[in-house]
């Protein structure tokens, strides 16, 4: 654990995992800095009564006496209030349980705390299986807003009502992880630049971010927890890049619109990755003759292109050959969908680097 960037600027807190206990780190943080809280802390589910999931961190026991666990969920929250912008918001994740026969809802860590709304992520099902109650299909995002008039749902996020249909992400196995679309509809819904998971597991909150354009701060008590988020990140970070050249591999030029189209990657991630591919020398941007002023990208295929993509050399030079071809089969190096996140940690000696300062350096 090293020492916390300074509390003078939010710059070196950028995209990265910061590896610590977050009611310390959010200590450092500037007050009103924060646009976005979007968090799903531990459930404390060690000590559950009930038949469900005894989640196993990796150095977190989850199982504190339950007045203790409140006080320090308040504690978390109001750190997070002191930080947020007036404009901002908290997105907290939480659910009830049934324990000792009797429900156990979240009132009394939210007590006082000003929700706004609660919504209710319907799940496909649950592993809580009891023959005294309804196995519990039901989590909560709690959205915590301090200002009355400061903040704004963007206009898609109007519509989505307060039941939000998400099917849990089997792939990823991290202990309590959450499916990408929930942090990802949280992020969505606000135009907040800055997103700040104080317990980011294994990194989906900066996922989203990234995918939406946004800047990412994400804490984890666990070292190696947050070495595996920092691999998580930087291999979508290299997916973003492959699917890019993969689209300009296909076409004879393309302009950022289209690529923003046609790739569904935000235009933040595209700029930079559009940028650090013009400075390789591995795309040309050129300007569109029709205006004088749009900017074109294609793919520069000289000398290097081959040995720096590590591709196979296309039949002939500016002939059309996808890197891979992204109806096929995933490609092993890239595709992070398809894998555990224990696989992506294996991958140690891969190394791609993301939007921001590349994870991996920080802690
Ligand atoms: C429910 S998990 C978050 C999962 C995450 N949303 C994801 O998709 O991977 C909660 C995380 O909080 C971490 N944690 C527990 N106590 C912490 C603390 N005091 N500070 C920072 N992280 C903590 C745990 O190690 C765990 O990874």
């Amino acid at each position: 654990m090293s020492a916390p960037p300074s509390p003078q600027s939010l710059e070196p807190w950028l995209d990265r995992v910061h590896h610590g206990d977050c009611l310390e780190l959010m200590r450092c943080l500037p007050s009103r800095s924060i646009g976005l809280i979007v968090t799903s802390p531990p459930f404390n589910l060690s000590l559950s009564t009930g038949n469900g999931d005894r989640i196993r961190y990796d150095s977190w026991g989850d199982a504190m006496p339950h007045h203790e666990y409140v006080k320090w969920q308040r504690r978390c929250l109001t750190e997070m209030m002191r930080i947020l912008r007036p404009d901002g918001a908290i997105y907290y994740h939480h659910k009830t349980r049934v324990q000792s026969g009797v429900e156990q809802d979240r009132i009394d860590i939210l007590e006082g705390f000003p929700v706004r709304q609660t919504i209710t992520w319907a799940r496909d099902g649950g592993i809580n299986h009891n023959p005294g109650y309804y196995l519990p299909t039901a989590d909560f995002v709690y959205l915590i807003v301090p200002s009355r008039q400061a903040f704004r749902l963007s206009k898609e996020a109007r519509g989505m009502g307060t039941v939000w249909r998400v099917r849990q992400d089997t792939r990823n196995r991290y202990p309590g992880s959450w499916p990408q679309e929930i942090p990802d509809r949280c992020i969505r819904g606000t135009a907040a630049e800055v997103v700040l998971d104080p317990f980011i597991g294994s990194g989906t909150t900066a996922l989203a971010a990234l995918q939406a354009g946004r800047r990412y701060i994400g804490m984890e008590i666990s070292e190696y927890v947050c070495q595996l988020a920092r691999r998580r990140i930087a291999a979508s970070a290299k997916s973003s890049r492959q699917r890019i050249l993969a689209y300009l591999a296909t076409r004879q030029c393309a302009d950022r619109q289209a690529i923003i189209a046609d790739t569904g990657i935000a235009l933040r991630t595209i700029m930079w990755h559009l940028g650090k591919l013009t400075q390789e020398g591995l795309i040309v941007a050129t300007t569109d003759p029709r205006d004088g002023r749009r900017r074109r990208y294609r793919l520069d295929r000289g000398s290097h292109f081959d040995q720096k993509i590590g591709a196979t050399p296309p039949p002939e030079r500016g002939c059309v050959a996808p890197i891979f071809d992204p109806g096929s089969a995933p490609d092993p190096r890239t595709d992070t969908s398809a894998s555990s996140t224990e696989a992506l940690f294996e991958r140690s000696s891969e190394r791609d680097e993301p939007p921001g300062p590349g994870p991996g350096s920080n802690s």
